[in-house]
């Protein structure tokens, strides 16, 4: 397979994961076209045309010939110029890198993580919260994380990746979004009826099987084991990164009564436990080990060799 054909057997496997539909998806892209065709030539010489092909802001192709063919791929939850230069590494080893693949933003796409966090409007829209509400807590907290990130080197990486003539991609909300389709699913399988339920059969996934043993396991954030699962909402695991503390007072209106999220802030802990919800912690790197396995099974199938770093804890699904 080439970068390109990587790429976007990634995107496309997110869009088939994605909370919206693809329907949804087409939606966002139309609409990207139509401001892209209303824009005067100074802005549209500004614009990032990659935004009316990839719905996913927050992961794109960084660095290499979108037609060379990969053979081994190292990839990490983080990637920093240590992995670039670990790349280069296995390279006196004899094992030459063709591709390295960071999960979590890097350059372009970590300045603009904030333009995919409107998913967890739809995945909230799902359990029940009337749309407005669910879009309008999220709202302050786009223009916050779009700033938070403002200040970050966030190119460095690449310019490493660059000058060792590495090619570098990343690939996050795909990723993201089929954790939280794989969870859901499992969740609403399972029927868990209480906390601890729920915890129990986390800890039945491998990857957050051998999280435990990293002590970064599935945890309680808030409530307790026999507490009463209610409603359970899978709100925590795409869309960016973690949303608006103001969620959790709504979420106690619309009949929510257990959120599951790979993180959350201390403040959004405290408001859920202040609201009733019980808040399960299904462990961050752990589930983004599992968003990234769902794809890397298809690079696997494809021939392709995986060098996991950084983290990732690669269980395949396919053997
Ligand atoms: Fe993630
Ligand atoms: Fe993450």
């Amino acid at each position: 397979m080439t970068i390109q054909e990587i790429f976007e057997l990634c995107i496309q496997t997110g869009i088939d994961n994605d909370p919206r539909g693809r329907q949804g998806i087409e939606k966002l892209l139309s609409k990207n076209k139509k401001e892209y065709s209303e824009l005067t030539a100074k802005k549209k010489a500004e614009y990032d045309k990659d935004r009316l092909t990839n719905p996913y802001s927050d992961s794109a192709i960084h660095f290499g010939d979108p037609n060379k063919v990969i053979k081994r791929i190292l990839i990490g939850i983080d990637i920093d110029s240590a992995e670039v230069l670990l790349a280069k590494e296995l390279e006196r080893m004899g094992k030459p890198i063709d591709l390295i693949v960071s999960h979590h933003p890097i350059g372009k796409a970590l300045a603009l993580l904030h333009e995919v966090m409107d998913i967890q409007t739809e995945v909230l829209v799902k359990a029940g919260m009337p749309e407005n509400i669910a879009e309008g807590t999220l709202q302050e907290r786009l223009a916050q994380v779009s700033r938070d990130v403002a200040p970050i080197n966030h190119y460095q990486p690449i310019d490493t990746a660059k000058i060792l003539n590495i090619p570098i991609l990343n690939v996050h909300t795909p990723a993201d979004n089929c954790v939280w389709h794989f969870v859901d699913q499992y969740i609403q399988d399972k029927k868990p009826q209480t906390v601890g339920e729920i915890i129990d059969c986390l800890k039945e996934i491998p990857e957050y099987n051998k999280a435990i043993k990293l002590q970064a396991g599935p945890v309680i954030f808030s409530g307790e084991e026999k507490s009463r699962a209610g409603k359970i909402v899978v709100s925590g695991m795409t869309g960016g990164t973690g949303g608006s503390e103001k969620v959790y007072e709504r979420m106690s209106h619309y009949g929510i009564g257990t959120e599951i999220a790979m993180h959350i802030a201390e403040k959004s802990r405290e408001e859920a436990a202040k609201h009733y919800i019980n808040v399960v912690i299904a462990g961050h790197i752990a589930s983004d080990s599992i968003g990234l396995n769902l794809i890397v099974d298809k690079l696997e199938k494809a021939g392709i060799e995986i060098i996991p770093c950084s983290g990732y804890i690669r269980h395949s699904r396919e053997k």
